[in-house]
């Protein structure tokens, strides 16, 4: 699939399953926390604190964004760049944890084809219920479903604001490593695609988390990265989206 394939085909997915499609937000934010636009979450970031009501109750958006917390990766991976595009579905208090898995798993498995047995997950450490919901409903195996700590599966947008526990689906280049040892940070193997964020918290400045008054949805997937894999070519540069 080319890139433009591949967005159209992720936010049709979406659009089929009641989610409005929305035009990418500018990369000047109006959020004054921020300097540029880093997800496809930001536009919506009042929704999230409950300061606006949204106009529907799903979105999904292919959103031009300027990563500038990992800005320090590009040009040292091929997988970060300064700029790019984040496809994202998102629920306002809607629905919630089981469905954005579901759907991120049928997305990804049945839409775009990727094999099963070339997929990973992570979920955050203590969220029994993501674990139980890939286990159990998904059925993935549980040595391949990876818990992981606050800095890799405990999404926040900025030092403050709306934030929650995240689970990510990986692609494996090496699946004949074996299962063995599952090391996610080894980006000569593994790359993430899509990130899922249960957005349930909001962060105030003394790092307290207080429960936002909805149960959020926040997706992030690469279009670049998902281009590289689909498209076959050894990192993002290659794709014909670059
Ligand atoms: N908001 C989810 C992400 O950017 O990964």
């Amino acid at each position: 699939l080319s890139g433009r394939e591949i967005r159209e085909t992720f936010l049709n997915f979406f659009a089929a399953r009641q989610h409005h499609i929305l035009p990418s937000a500018s990369l000047v934010p109006e959020d004054p926390t921020v300097l540029l636009t880093i997800a496809g979450m930001l536009p919506f970031k009042p929704i999230f604190l409950g300061q606006r009501s949204p106009d529907f109750p799903r979105a999904t958006t292919s959103q031009k964004c300027i990563r500038t917390n990992d800005i320090e990766n590009v040009g040292r991976t091929a997988r970060h760049h300064t700029f790019f595009e984040m496809l994202g579905n998102f629920s306002f208090g809607d629905y919630f944890k089981e469905q954005a898995i579901a759907w991120g798993w049928e997305i990804v498995t049945k839409v775009f084809s990727l094999p099963p047995d070339r997929l990973i997950v992570s979920v955050f450490e203590q969220d029994d219920e993501a674990f139980q919901i890939w286990h159990e409903q998904v059925g993935i195996p549980a040595h391949r479903i990876q818990r992981m700590g606050e800095d890799d599966n405990f999404w926040v947008s900025g030092p403050t604001g709306p934030c929650g526990p995240c689970s990510e689906i990986y692609y494996d280049f090496h699946p004949e490593q074996g299962d063995a040892t599952i090391d996610l940070e080894d980006d000569s193997r593994f790359i993430e695609l899509y990130n899922l964020v249960f957005m349930q918290y909001n962060r105030d400045v003394a790092g307290n988390l207080t429960p936002l008054q909805n149960q959020n949805i926040d997706t992030g997937m690469g279009l670049e990265r998902m281009a590289q894999v689909l498209q076959g070519v050894p990192n993002n540069y290659e794709t014909d989206l670059i």
